[in-house]
């Protein structure tokens, strides 16, 4: 059965060639599908599947949201998952289309028991839908939605454990999300199913002094605090975790990208040992 391990990046556009042309550095590639299913470009993915294992990654699902489950896209999701042999398919505990409008926004759920029953419903749906099994991660959010009774790590470690799916543990949104709402990052993580975690995250952000706000921006190198929140969570586990380094904005030369991708290893190695 497929699997990934080590320590991969996100797929973008302006990394392909680069990618290509490198001789190592880059354990798997992370891929947001619903930017390859478009006619003809899926086959640019191939060459990647030639030499990396592929793992989908969507903003499209809306696991939380008002609107039906689209099952065309999860008839997509299936082709492409066959396609590149996926081990899972991940996407985040959020809505993201209202009256069949996609956002592209990842808007938060209101943390509360009637949430979680009808996020659970979805999560069942989906699952017997998909071929592989369905992860979900934990997003950024910048308000808590009203109707908000339950803390956050009480809203995803019940919604998962009912849903019975996997969990991606983004380790940035942890550390932002503690900043931005005032809680122990490590008290958190320490809450969280780490048996069921089969991939983490981890990215760079920023500081709005506008807002006083740190923003998920995946713009910078990964900080200091989140390494060490990643050894915190591998030591929690006691294995390594598959990790995906994602960088949207302000892209680095690739040199840069694989010297982060390095460091991680590092990170990984003093928390696990060897
Ligand atoms: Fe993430």
């Amino acid at each position: 059965m497929a699997e990934i391990a080590g320590i991969g990046l996100g797929l973008r556009d302006e990394l392909y060639d680069e990618l290509l042309a490198s001789d190592g550095g880059v354990d798997f590639l992370e891929i947001v599908p619903e930017n390859w299913l478009a006619r003809g470009r899926a086959k640019r993915l191939d060459r990647c599947r030639e030499r990396w294992q592929l793992v989908p990654h969507s903003i499209h699902l809306s696991i939380g949201g008002p609107d039906p489950i689209d099952r065309e896209f999860l008839d997509a999701i299936g082709r492409f998952n066959h396609r590149f042999d996926a081990p899972f398919f991940s996407d985040h505990v959020c809505y993201s289309s209202v009256g069949g409008i996609h956002t592209e926004e990842l808007l938060p759920l209101p943390f509360s028991a009637e949430a979680i029953e009808h996020t659970v419903a979805r999560i069942r749906e989906v699952r017997a839908l998909l071929d592989v099994p369905l992860v979900l991660e934990n997003p950024t959010y910048y308000a808590t939605m009203p109707g908000s009774e339950l803390d956050e790590a009480t809203f995803l470690t019940t919604l998962l454990a009912e849903g019975d799916c996997g969990m991606l543990l983004d380790i940035n949104n942890v550390y932002v999300n503690s900043v931005n709402h005032g809680y122990d990052p490590y008290a958190f993580l320490d809450r969280m199913p780490m048996e069921r975690v089969r991939q983490l995250h981890v990215a760079g952000h920023a500081r709005d002094s506008a807002l006083d706000t740190l923003v998920d921006n995946h713009g910078a190198a990964t900080k200091g605090d989140v390494w060490k929140l990643f050894e915190h969570a591998l030591r929690r586990a006691g294995r390594m975790i598959p990790t995906v380094l994602e960088r949207d904005n302000n892209i680095p030369p690739f040199a840069e990208l694989l010297d982060e991708l390095e460091l991680a290893r590092r990170h990984a190695r003093i928390a696990l040992g060897g």
